[in-house]
Protein backbone atom coordinates (compact mmCIF):
# COMPACT_ATOMS: atom_id res chain seq x y z
CA UNK A 1 0.00 0.00 0.00
CA UNK A 2 2.94 2.28 0.93
CA UNK A 3 4.51 1.30 -2.08
CA UNK A 4 1.72 1.84 -3.99
CA UNK A 5 1.09 5.27 -2.65
CA UNK A 6 4.90 6.41 -3.13
CA UNK A 7 5.00 5.11 -7.15
CA UNK A 8 1.80 7.09 -7.01
CA UNK A 9 3.52 10.23 -6.13
CA UNK A 10 6.50 9.57 -8.22
CA UNK A 11 3.80 9.19 -11.68
CA UNK A 12 2.10 12.63 -10.46
CA UNK A 13 5.19 14.62 -9.62
CA UNK A 14 6.54 13.30 -13.24
CA UNK A 15 3.60 14.58 -15.27
CA UNK A 16 3.38 17.72 -13.13
CA UNK A 17 7.05 18.39 -14.34
CA UNK A 18 6.06 17.51 -17.76
CA UNK A 19 3.30 19.56 -17.60
CA UNK A 20 4.50 22.96 -16.31
CA UNK A 21 7.07 22.55 -18.49
CA UNK A 22 5.37 22.54 -21.95
CA UNK A 23 2.68 24.96 -20.60
CA UNK A 24 5.16 27.40 -19.11
CA UNK A 25 5.38 27.95 -23.36
CA UNK A 26 2.47 27.51 -23.90
CA UNK A 27 1.95 29.39 -26.67
CA UNK A 28 3.52 30.60 -30.34
CA UNK A 29 1.63 33.57 -31.48
CA UNK A 30 -1.77 34.50 -29.94
CA UNK A 31 -3.78 37.29 -32.11
CA UNK A 32 -6.45 38.76 -30.17
CA UNK A 33 -8.75 42.49 -30.59
CA UNK A 34 -9.32 45.25 -28.30
CA UNK A 35 -12.68 47.61 -28.71
CA UNK A 36 -13.43 50.20 -26.32
CA UNK A 37 -15.87 53.00 -25.23
CA UNK A 38 -18.62 51.90 -27.75
CA UNK A 39 -20.81 53.70 -25.84
CA UNK A 40 -23.77 51.77 -27.74
CA UNK A 41 -27.27 54.21 -27.91
CA UNK A 42 -30.37 52.90 -30.44
CA UNK A 43 -31.79 56.04 -31.67
CA UNK A 44 -34.67 56.99 -29.58
CA UNK A 45 -36.20 60.34 -29.71
CA UNK A 46 -33.69 63.12 -28.69
CA UNK A 47 -30.31 60.95 -29.10
CA UNK A 48 -27.79 63.32 -31.20
CA UNK A 49 -24.62 62.51 -32.98
CA UNK A 50 -22.64 64.69 -30.84
CA UNK A 51 -18.57 63.68 -29.36
CA UNK A 52 -20.37 60.64 -29.26
CA UNK A 53 -21.48 59.64 -32.36
CA UNK A 54 -24.54 58.11 -30.97
CA UNK A 55 -26.96 57.83 -33.28
CA UNK A 56 -24.30 55.82 -35.34
CA UNK A 57 -23.12 53.48 -32.59
CA UNK A 58 -24.96 50.69 -33.60
CA UNK A 59 -23.56 50.20 -36.68
CA UNK A 60 -19.54 51.51 -35.97
CA UNK A 61 -19.71 48.57 -33.62
CA UNK A 62 -21.20 46.29 -36.11
CA UNK A 63 -18.68 47.39 -38.98
CA UNK A 64 -15.37 46.78 -36.29
CA UNK A 65 -17.52 42.81 -35.20
CA UNK A 66 -17.44 42.58 -39.00
CA UNK A 67 -13.62 43.15 -39.43
CA UNK A 68 -12.49 41.04 -36.36
CA UNK A 69 -14.86 38.19 -38.22
CA UNK A 70 -12.62 38.36 -41.21
CA UNK A 71 -9.44 37.42 -39.82
CA UNK A 72 -9.78 33.26 -39.61
CA UNK A 73 -7.02 32.77 -36.65
CA UNK A 74 -8.53 36.13 -34.09
CA UNK A 75 -8.48 34.13 -30.82
CA UNK A 76 -10.65 36.31 -28.98
CA UNK A 77 -12.02 39.77 -28.50
CA UNK A 78 -11.68 42.01 -25.28
CA UNK A 79 -14.14 45.18 -24.70
CA UNK A 80 -12.21 48.03 -22.06
CA UNK A 81 -15.62 49.34 -20.68
CA UNK A 82 -18.34 51.98 -21.71
CA UNK A 83 -20.32 49.58 -23.50
CA UNK A 84 -23.59 51.30 -23.27
CA UNK A 85 -24.18 55.13 -23.61
CA UNK A 86 -25.36 55.35 -20.32
CA UNK A 87 -26.73 52.14 -18.98
CA UNK A 88 -29.74 51.92 -20.41
CA UNK A 89 -31.44 48.34 -20.44
CA UNK A 90 -32.40 48.79 -24.55
CA UNK A 91 -28.97 49.63 -24.99
CA UNK A 92 -27.62 46.41 -22.96
CA UNK A 93 -30.03 44.24 -24.95
CA UNK A 94 -28.45 45.63 -28.29
CA UNK A 95 -25.03 45.76 -27.14
CA UNK A 96 -25.19 41.87 -26.82
CA UNK A 97 -26.74 41.14 -29.81
CA UNK A 98 -24.20 42.70 -31.72
CA UNK A 99 -21.71 41.46 -29.28
CA UNK A 100 -23.01 37.66 -29.94
CA UNK A 101 -22.24 38.41 -33.91
CA UNK A 102 -18.45 37.81 -33.09
CA UNK A 103 -17.11 34.47 -34.35
CA UNK A 104 -14.55 34.72 -31.30
CA UNK A 105 -15.24 34.20 -28.00
CA UNK A 106 -15.08 37.91 -26.35
CA UNK A 107 -14.90 39.36 -23.19
CA UNK A 108 -16.23 42.08 -21.44
CA UNK A 109 -14.84 44.78 -18.70
CA UNK A 110 -17.55 47.32 -17.54
CA UNK A 111 -17.20 50.94 -17.58
CA UNK A 112 -18.54 54.05 -15.77
CA UNK A 113 -21.18 54.12 -18.19
CA UNK A 114 -22.62 50.65 -17.77
CA UNK A 115 -23.71 51.17 -14.16
CA UNK A 116 -26.24 53.15 -12.48
CA UNK A 117 -26.52 55.68 -11.35
CA UNK A 118 -24.79 57.38 -13.54
CA UNK A 119 -23.83 61.37 -13.86
CA UNK A 120 -25.29 63.83 -15.45
CA UNK A 121 -28.69 62.41 -16.18
CA UNK A 122 -29.24 62.52 -20.01
CA UNK A 123 -32.73 64.77 -21.08
CA UNK A 124 -34.73 61.96 -23.35
CA UNK A 125 -37.47 60.33 -23.06
CA UNK A 126 -37.58 56.81 -21.47
CA UNK A 127 -36.33 55.65 -17.83
CA UNK A 128 -33.42 58.49 -17.00
CA UNK A 129 -29.65 56.58 -16.51
CA UNK A 130 -30.49 57.08 -13.06
CA UNK A 131 -32.97 53.71 -12.97
CA UNK A 132 -31.02 52.12 -15.68
CA UNK A 133 -29.16 48.62 -15.19
CA UNK A 134 -27.18 47.59 -12.48
CA UNK A 135 -23.23 46.29 -12.44
CA UNK A 136 -24.73 42.69 -11.37
CA UNK A 137 -27.27 43.23 -14.63
CA UNK A 138 -24.19 43.32 -16.57
CA UNK A 139 -22.68 40.81 -15.02
CA UNK A 140 -25.10 38.68 -15.32
CA UNK A 141 -26.09 39.30 -18.67
CA UNK A 142 -22.04 38.25 -20.07
CA UNK A 143 -21.91 35.59 -18.03
CA UNK A 144 -18.81 32.93 -20.21
CA UNK A 145 -17.83 36.44 -20.99
CA UNK A 146 -15.27 36.99 -18.34
CA UNK A 147 -17.54 37.00 -15.65
CA UNK A 148 -18.41 33.58 -14.09
CA UNK A 149 -21.16 34.05 -10.94
CA UNK A 150 -21.80 37.40 -9.24
CA UNK A 151 -18.23 39.08 -8.88
CA UNK A 152 -17.61 42.36 -10.75
CA UNK A 153 -14.30 41.21 -11.87
CA UNK A 154 -12.40 38.25 -13.39
CA UNK A 155 -9.40 36.10 -14.98
CA UNK A 156 -9.01 33.27 -17.31
CA UNK A 157 -6.89 31.26 -19.29
CA UNK A 158 -7.67 32.58 -23.07
CA UNK A 159 -5.07 29.77 -24.04
CA UNK A 160 -2.65 27.70 -22.27
CA UNK A 161 0.33 30.03 -20.83
CA UNK A 162 -1.71 33.05 -21.18
CA UNK A 163 -3.86 34.78 -18.17
CA UNK A 164 -5.50 38.06 -18.84
CA UNK A 165 -7.50 39.71 -15.95
CA UNK A 166 -10.52 42.13 -16.41
CA UNK A 167 -11.06 44.81 -13.59
CA UNK A 168 -13.65 46.68 -12.12
CA UNK A 169 -12.77 50.38 -11.61
CA UNK A 170 -16.01 51.98 -11.67
CA UNK A 171 -17.92 53.81 -8.61
CA UNK A 172 -21.22 54.28 -8.86
CA UNK A 173 -22.45 57.88 -9.27
CA UNK A 174 -19.21 59.37 -10.84
CA UNK A 175 -17.26 58.74 -13.90
CA UNK A 176 -14.02 58.06 -11.08
CA UNK A 177 -11.85 55.08 -11.29
CA UNK A 178 -11.04 53.20 -8.00
CA UNK A 179 -10.41 49.82 -7.06
CA UNK A 180 -12.16 48.71 -3.59
CA UNK A 181 -9.89 46.73 -1.23
CA UNK A 182 -11.59 43.07 -1.69
CA UNK A 183 -10.82 43.30 -5.50
CA UNK A 184 -7.02 44.93 -4.45
CA UNK A 185 -6.87 41.57 -2.47
CA UNK A 186 -8.14 39.35 -4.99
CA UNK A 187 -5.95 40.57 -7.71
CA UNK A 188 -2.85 40.08 -5.37
CA UNK A 189 -3.75 36.39 -4.96
CA UNK A 190 -4.85 36.10 -8.46
CA UNK A 191 -1.23 37.32 -9.56
CA UNK A 192 0.25 34.63 -7.44
CA UNK A 193 -1.52 31.75 -8.34
CA UNK A 194 -0.90 32.37 -11.91
CA UNK A 195 2.66 33.67 -11.68
CA UNK A 196 3.80 31.16 -14.26
CA UNK A 197 1.87 32.86 -17.22
CA UNK A 198 2.51 36.05 -18.95
CA UNK A 199 -0.50 38.40 -17.78
CA UNK A 200 -2.41 40.62 -19.57
CA UNK A 201 -4.81 43.01 -17.32
CA UNK A 202 -7.42 44.62 -19.05
CA UNK A 203 -9.48 47.70 -16.66
CA UNK A 204 -11.49 50.92 -17.92
CA UNK A 205 -10.19 53.35 -16.17
CA UNK A 206 -6.15 54.04 -16.61
CA UNK A 207 -3.37 53.65 -14.20
CA UNK A 208 -1.36 56.67 -15.83
CA UNK A 209 -2.18 60.28 -17.03
CA UNK A 210 -2.14 60.61 -20.94
CA UNK A 211 -1.92 64.39 -20.68
CA UNK A 212 -0.86 66.53 -18.45
CA UNK A 213 -4.66 67.95 -17.50
CA UNK A 214 -5.44 64.35 -17.00
CA UNK A 215 -5.37 64.54 -13.06
CA UNK A 216 -5.71 67.91 -12.56
CA UNK A 217 -9.14 69.62 -11.39
CA UNK A 218 -9.21 72.34 -14.24
CA UNK A 219 -11.97 70.37 -15.21
CA UNK A 220 -13.88 68.42 -12.77
CA UNK A 221 -14.92 65.40 -14.07
CA UNK A 222 -11.82 64.91 -16.39
CA UNK A 223 -9.31 65.26 -13.31
CA UNK A 224 -11.10 61.64 -12.57
CA UNK A 225 -9.29 59.88 -15.89
CA UNK A 226 -6.75 58.02 -13.64
CA UNK A 227 -7.66 55.50 -11.03
CA UNK A 228 -7.56 57.18 -7.49
CA UNK A 229 -5.42 54.39 -5.88
CA UNK A 230 -3.34 53.73 -9.05
CA UNK A 231 -0.30 53.70 -7.07
CA UNK A 232 -1.56 51.12 -4.69
CA UNK A 233 -2.38 48.65 -7.63
CA UNK A 234 1.08 49.34 -9.68
CA UNK A 235 2.46 48.33 -6.57
CA UNK A 236 0.79 45.03 -7.42
CA UNK A 237 1.70 44.83 -10.84
CA UNK A 238 5.15 45.34 -9.57
CA UNK A 239 5.53 42.70 -7.34
CA UNK A 240 4.92 39.81 -9.90
CA UNK A 241 7.08 40.30 -13.21
CA UNK A 242 4.59 38.34 -15.32
CA UNK A 243 2.39 41.25 -15.35
CA UNK A 244 3.13 42.64 -18.98
CA UNK A 245 0.66 45.10 -20.28
CA UNK A 246 -2.40 46.96 -18.87
CA UNK A 247 -4.47 47.70 -21.27
CA UNK A 248 -7.71 50.30 -20.90
CA UNK A 249 -10.03 52.61 -22.71
CA UNK A 250 -12.01 55.79 -21.26
CA UNK A 251 -9.88 58.33 -22.82
CA UNK A 252 -11.42 58.53 -25.97
CA UNK A 253 -7.81 59.09 -27.50
CA UNK A 254 -6.12 57.20 -30.42
CA UNK A 255 -3.96 54.35 -28.87
CA UNK A 256 -0.67 54.94 -26.64
CA UNK A 257 1.48 53.61 -24.35
CA UNK A 258 3.38 54.22 -21.46
CA UNK A 259 6.15 51.95 -19.68
CA UNK A 260 5.92 52.11 -15.54
CA UNK A 261 8.61 50.02 -14.53
CA UNK A 262 8.22 46.83 -15.81
CA UNK A 263 4.58 47.52 -17.19
CA UNK A 264 3.37 49.21 -20.41
CA UNK A 265 0.45 50.68 -20.12
CA UNK A 266 -1.46 50.87 -23.21
CA UNK A 267 -4.82 52.96 -23.59
CA UNK A 268 -7.27 52.48 -26.81
CA UNK A 269 -9.19 54.86 -29.01
CA UNK A 270 -13.27 54.57 -28.67
CA UNK A 271 -15.53 53.13 -31.12
CA UNK A 272 -17.98 55.63 -31.13
CA UNK A 273 -15.64 58.75 -31.17
CA UNK A 274 -13.05 60.09 -33.37
CA UNK A 275 -10.77 58.57 -34.24
CA UNK A 276 -12.92 55.88 -34.42
CA UNK A 277 -10.54 52.72 -34.33
CA UNK A 278 -10.64 48.99 -33.41
CA UNK A 279 -6.76 46.96 -32.60
CA UNK A 280 -5.51 43.68 -33.36
CA UNK A 281 -2.92 42.52 -31.57
CA UNK A 282 -0.07 39.59 -32.01
CA UNK A 283 1.20 38.29 -28.67
CA UNK A 284 4.38 36.01 -29.32
CA UNK A 285 6.61 34.88 -26.19
CA UNK A 286 8.89 37.67 -27.46
CA UNK A 287 7.11 40.67 -28.57
CA UNK A 288 3.42 42.24 -28.66
CA UNK A 289 2.71 43.86 -31.79
CA UNK A 290 -0.63 45.55 -32.96
CA UNK A 291 -2.49 47.32 -35.67
CA UNK A 292 -5.53 50.42 -34.90
CA UNK A 293 -7.32 50.32 -37.76
CA UNK A 294 -10.00 53.07 -38.45
CA UNK A 295 -13.75 51.50 -38.24
CA UNK A 296 -15.15 51.34 -42.04
CA UNK A 297 -18.42 53.72 -42.27
CA UNK A 298 -19.45 56.44 -44.70
CA UNK A 299 -17.35 59.44 -45.13
CA UNK A 300 -20.36 61.95 -43.85
CA UNK A 301 -19.64 59.63 -40.56
CA UNK A 302 -16.37 60.22 -40.13
CA UNK A 303 -16.32 63.94 -41.03
CA UNK A 304 -18.85 64.65 -38.93
CA UNK A 305 -17.25 62.58 -36.20
CA UNK A 306 -13.96 65.03 -36.89
CA UNK A 307 -16.22 67.80 -36.38
CA UNK A 308 -17.72 67.03 -33.11
CA UNK A 309 -14.15 66.41 -31.42
CA UNK A 310 -13.44 69.51 -32.07
CA UNK A 311 -16.69 70.97 -31.01
CA UNK A 312 -18.27 74.55 -30.91
CA UNK A 313 -16.26 76.90 -29.11
CA UNK A 314 -17.18 77.02 -24.75
CA UNK A 315 -18.42 74.05 -25.00
CA UNK A 316 -16.88 70.91 -24.94
CA UNK A 317 -13.74 70.17 -22.63
CA UNK A 318 -10.07 71.32 -24.30
CA UNK A 319 -6.71 70.20 -23.55
CA UNK A 320 -4.99 73.57 -21.49
CA UNK A 321 -2.10 73.18 -24.43
CA UNK A 322 -5.34 73.40 -27.16
CA UNK A 323 -6.53 77.05 -27.41
CA UNK A 324 -9.71 78.06 -29.69
CA UNK A 325 -8.99 78.88 -33.14
CA UNK A 326 -7.21 76.54 -36.15
CA UNK A 327 -3.89 76.12 -34.19
CA UNK A 328 -5.17 75.22 -31.21
CA UNK A 329 -7.52 72.59 -32.83
CA UNK A 330 -4.66 71.05 -34.98
CA UNK A 331 -2.75 70.73 -32.52
CA UNK A 332 -5.84 68.78 -30.54
CA UNK A 333 -6.74 66.53 -33.29
CA UNK A 334 -2.86 65.41 -33.75
CA UNK A 335 -3.34 64.93 -29.45
CA UNK A 336 -7.03 62.27 -30.43
CA UNK A 337 -5.34 60.82 -33.82
CA UNK A 338 -1.83 59.52 -32.26
CA UNK A 339 -1.16 58.59 -36.32
CA UNK A 340 2.38 57.76 -34.87
CA UNK A 341 1.42 54.58 -33.03
CA UNK A 342 -1.05 52.81 -35.09
CA UNK A 343 1.32 50.29 -35.85
CA UNK A 344 3.92 49.57 -33.01
CA UNK A 345 5.49 46.27 -30.84
CA UNK A 346 6.82 45.87 -27.71
CA UNK A 347 9.11 43.30 -26.50
CA UNK A 348 7.70 40.88 -23.86
CA UNK A 349 10.68 40.74 -21.14
CA UNK A 350 8.88 37.94 -19.10
CA UNK A 351 10.22 34.46 -19.38
CA UNK A 352 7.81 31.58 -17.82
CA UNK A 353 10.31 29.53 -15.68
CA UNK A 354 10.53 26.37 -15.67
CA UNK A 355 9.91 23.83 -13.29
CA UNK A 356 11.83 23.96 -9.91
CA UNK A 357 12.12 27.27 -10.50
CA UNK A 358 8.83 28.58 -10.03
CA UNK A 359 8.80 29.27 -5.89
CA UNK A 360 5.97 26.88 -5.31
CA UNK A 361 6.45 24.63 -2.70
CA UNK A 362 6.20 20.88 -4.26
CA UNK A 363 3.38 20.46 -1.75
CA UNK A 364 1.42 22.64 -3.43
CA UNK A 365 1.92 21.33 -7.20
CA UNK A 366 0.92 18.20 -5.56
CA UNK A 367 -1.74 19.21 -3.57
CA UNK A 368 -4.42 17.48 -4.92
CA UNK A 369 -2.44 13.90 -5.06
CA UNK A 370 -2.01 13.65 -0.97
CA UNK A 371 -5.02 15.14 0.36
FE1 LIG B 1 -16.24 56.45 -22.62
FE1 LIG C 1 -15.46 55.96 -19.18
Amino acid sequence: MKRSKGLLIGLLTVLVVVFVWTTSYGFEAVKFGVISDMHMGMAVEGIKDEFKMTVSSVDLLRSAVNEFNKIPDLDFVVACGDLTLDAEPWNLEILKTVMDELRAPYYIVLGNHDLSPVPKPRKFPGPPPARGVTRSTFVWAFQGHGFEGPEFWWSLDPIPGLHIIGLDTNVPGTWAGHIVGAEVKWLDQDLYSNRDKLTIVFTHHGFVAWHKDDKSMKWKEYAQFVVDNAAEVQAIFDKYPQVSFVMGGHRHIGLRYKKVNDVYHIVHPAICSYPMRYTVYTLTPKELSWVSRDVPSTKDIWKRAKENIIGKPGEWWRGSDHPEGPAGDKKMLKFFEAKETMKGKLPVSFKPKRYGELGIPSEELLGVAVR
